[in-house]
This record gives structure tokens, C-alpha cells and sequence, in this order.
């Protein structure tokens, strides 16, 4: 199999996770490195490939046929715009843009060319979220009732140190909750309106501290989400999944999915039932554990924009699916503003 070439811009963070992903790739190469600072230079040099300090100067000397965007969001825009115009297919981390303007721009861009835009809602290659879909969209619940959701951690005082940390845009509902909300559109279908109270009474910064929810899915179902960066608990995705060394796993769930006829625990899939009993209360309901292995997700997602930019595979999140997200997220914002109802 001939391998694609990729570039990546941003080599912070998650710019390394996906630089280990490629390293790992039987259909992909990493080719340069676009970064004007020293955690660029550092990845460049740990993957022996050029750095470059923008994307032009990378595009104007290396031959690829895509580009990852791991800048922070507030740079998602311009990257992803000159790839396209390069002729490169772009996979760009999440949030798609910073705004809604920027993300309908990079569809309209992404729609006439013939290029293809991903966007790295990662939790989208794992086997666990697909069976929770199936499991719900197949009506093995019955008809989905009610959903109730958390995702409360507290963050460690040192990541706050940089100012940029305080921001509304670097708060939990556009960095974490954004996850979330993609998890929920993809398992649940799509979020029709949201009402939210927001509360900065721990750290008085920007920076929303939590934010409790009200969702109505257009499916009829309807759902509550609590959300918090400064909250000790046990119960957020990254915690129950052990997805990364940096978060010790406690295996404890943090969504409930409530149907007619039985309920899902999840991400650590327990599905609740009643075996061959009416599904009420006076029936003994048991758990039933799902066995799933979490695999590697950036893998995945690597493998699979390989496969696009290949002609093999359609894009499993586009540039219009990632902006659906990022729409149903920033109107929690305008629901807490308002202390109305936002019809999404
Ligand atoms: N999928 C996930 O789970 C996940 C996790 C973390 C971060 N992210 C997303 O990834 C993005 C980056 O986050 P991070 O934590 O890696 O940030 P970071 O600050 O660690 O890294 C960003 C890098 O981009 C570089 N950069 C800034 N402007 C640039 C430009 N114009 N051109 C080239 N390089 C530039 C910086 O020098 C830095 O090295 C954000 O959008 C964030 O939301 C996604």
C-alpha cells in the first residue's frame, strides 16, 4: 500500500499524539512539522522531519496530500483555509473553529473543492461508542425516555496558570463539554433546544466553574448534563475510560441512557433489563456488562484520514457534522446568557 503524506501545524499537545499515531501507521508518513515555537522545534527533531514556521513555507517545499491542525482553536481557521487552498485534505482537531462563522466558511470551502475536511472528535473510532448507538438506535432500550449525563472533574490549579486558561473560549463548556455533545449527537441523534445555569462562583474568572443543563433531543427524548472543571468527583469520560495515562482510570460511568424498556450505563457499557419480565418496577431489573476493549482512538483516526485522502473511506466526521456540534455547544453559552430556552 502506497502511503499518504501528512504535515502537521501545531506541534503542542495533541500535535505529539497524533506525530505517535502516524509513527505507528502502515498507510501514512509524516512528512514536516509547522510550528514557530519550541515545543515545534522539539517534536521535529523527535521525528527526524523538518520544521517549518508556518504552513505556507511547509506547502511551498514538501510535497503532501494532508495536513493536521493541532494549533489552538483560535488558529483552527487560517491552517485549515491555506491547506485547502494547497489541494491538501485537513484533519482539524476539535473544536472545527472558534466560531460559527469560521466553520461555515471552512464548509462552503471544504464543499467546492475536492478536498475533504475532518474534524478530531476522536471518541468517534471507538467501538464502545458505536455500540452504545446501535444499542439505542436499534431500540433495544425500547423508546429512548431520558438521558443524564456528568462530566465533573477539578482541574489541577497549575494548568490555570497561563492567563489564557481564564478565558470564556478555554473554559469547560468549548474544551470538554464539546466531547460530550458530539458523543450525545452521535449515540442519541440530534439536540434540539437547551435552557443552562452557569456558575463562576469557585474562581470568579471568565471562565465558566460548572454549568447545569436541560436538553431535548429531537428524537422526544429529554436529557440533563452536569457539567464542572473545578468539581471533585470520579465521574467523567476521561476517568471511567482510562483513555490516557494522564487521567488514572476509576472505571465509574458517567452517562445514563433511560429507555421503555431498559437502560445503558455507559461508557463502561451495562446494559439494565429485565430478561424475560415486563420492564416495571415490580420485576427484578439486572446488569448486564458489555465486554469492550478501548482501542486506540488517534490510530484509528489516523488510519481512517489515510483511507479518505486514498478514496477507500468517507469521512466519518465532516467539516458540516463538526459544525453541528460546535453549534449545539456554543448555544449552551447563549441559554446561560439568556435564561431562555435556545431552539439549536
Ligand atoms: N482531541 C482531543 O482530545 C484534544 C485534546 C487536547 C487538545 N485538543 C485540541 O487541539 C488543539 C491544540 O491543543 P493543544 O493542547 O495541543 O495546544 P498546545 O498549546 O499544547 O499546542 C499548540 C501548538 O500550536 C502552535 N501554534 C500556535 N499557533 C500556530 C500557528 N499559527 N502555526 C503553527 N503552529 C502554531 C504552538 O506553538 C503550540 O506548539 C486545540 O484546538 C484543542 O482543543 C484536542
Amino acid at each position: 500500500m502506497s502511503q499518504v503524506k501528512l504535515g502537521i501545524v501545531g506541534g503542542g499537545v495533541i500535535g505529539r499524539r497524533h506525530a505517535g499515531a502516524i509513527a505507528n501507521a502502515d498507510a501514512a508518513v509524516l512528512v514536516a512539522i509547522a510550528d514557530p515555537a519550541p515545543s515545534g522545534r522539539q517534536l521535529a527533531e523527535n521525528m527526524n522531519v523538518p520544521l517549518y514556521s508556518d504552513l505556507q513555507e511547509l506547502l511551498a517545499r514538501e510535497a503532501i496530500d494532508g495536513v493536521i491542525v493541532s494549533t489552538p482553536t483560535e488558529h483552527h481557521f487560517n491552517p485549515t483555509i491555506t491547506a485547502l487552498d494547497g489541494g491538501c485534505h485537513v484533519l482539524v482537531e476539535k473544536p472545527i473553529m472558534a466560531t460559527l462563522e469560521e466553520a461555515d466558511q471552512v464548509v462552503v470551502k471544504a464543499d467546492a473543492s475536492n478536498c475533504h475536511v475532518l474534524v478530531g472528535h476522536h471518541r468517534r473510532y471507538y467501538g464502545l461508542i458505536h455500540r452504545a448507538r446501535e444499542i439505542i438506535q436499534s431500540g433495544e432500550l425500547g423508546q429512548l425516555v431520558a438521558v443524564s449525563g456528568q462530566w465533573t472533574v477539578r482541574k489541577a490549579d497549575a494548568y490555570f496558570h497561563p492567563d489564557w486558561r481564564k478565558k470564556w473560549e478555554a473554559g469547560p463548556i468549548l474544551t470538554n463539554l464539546i466531547h460530550e455533545m458530539d458523543s450525545l449527537r452521535y449515540i442519541c441523534g440530534e439536540v434540539e433546544s437547551i435552557s443552562a445555569e452557569v456558575s463562576h462562583a469557585v474562581r470568579n474568572w471568565e471562565k465558566e466553574d460548572a454549568v447545569a443543563m436541560i436538553m431535548r433531543f429531537s428524537s422526544g427524548a429529554i436529557g440533563t448534563f452536569m457539567l464542572s472543571d473545578q468539581a471533585t468527583s470520579p465521574w467523567a469520560w476521561e476517568l471511567g475510560t482510562g483513555e490516557t495515562e494522564f487521567f488514572p482510570r476509576t472505571a465509574q460511568n458517567s452517562i445514563r441512557f433511560m429507555g421503555t424498556k431498559a437502560a445503558l450505563d455507559f461508557p463502561n457499557l451495562t446494559l439494565w433489563h429485565h430478561n424475560d419480565d415486563p420492564p416495571d418496577w415490580n420485576h427484578l431489573i439486572s446488569p448486564d456488562p458489555l465486554e469492550l476493549k478501548l482501542e486506540d482512538a488517534f490510530s484509528l483516526q489516523i488510519a481512517h484520514f489515510a483511507a479518505v485522502i486514498a478514496g477507500r473511506e468517507s469521512p466519518i466526521i465532516n467539516a458540516a457534522d463538526g459544525t453541528r456540534t460546535l453549534r449545539t455547544t456554543l448555544a449552551v453559552f447563549e441559554a446561560a446568557r439568556s435564561g431562555q430556552r435556545v431552539m439549536v
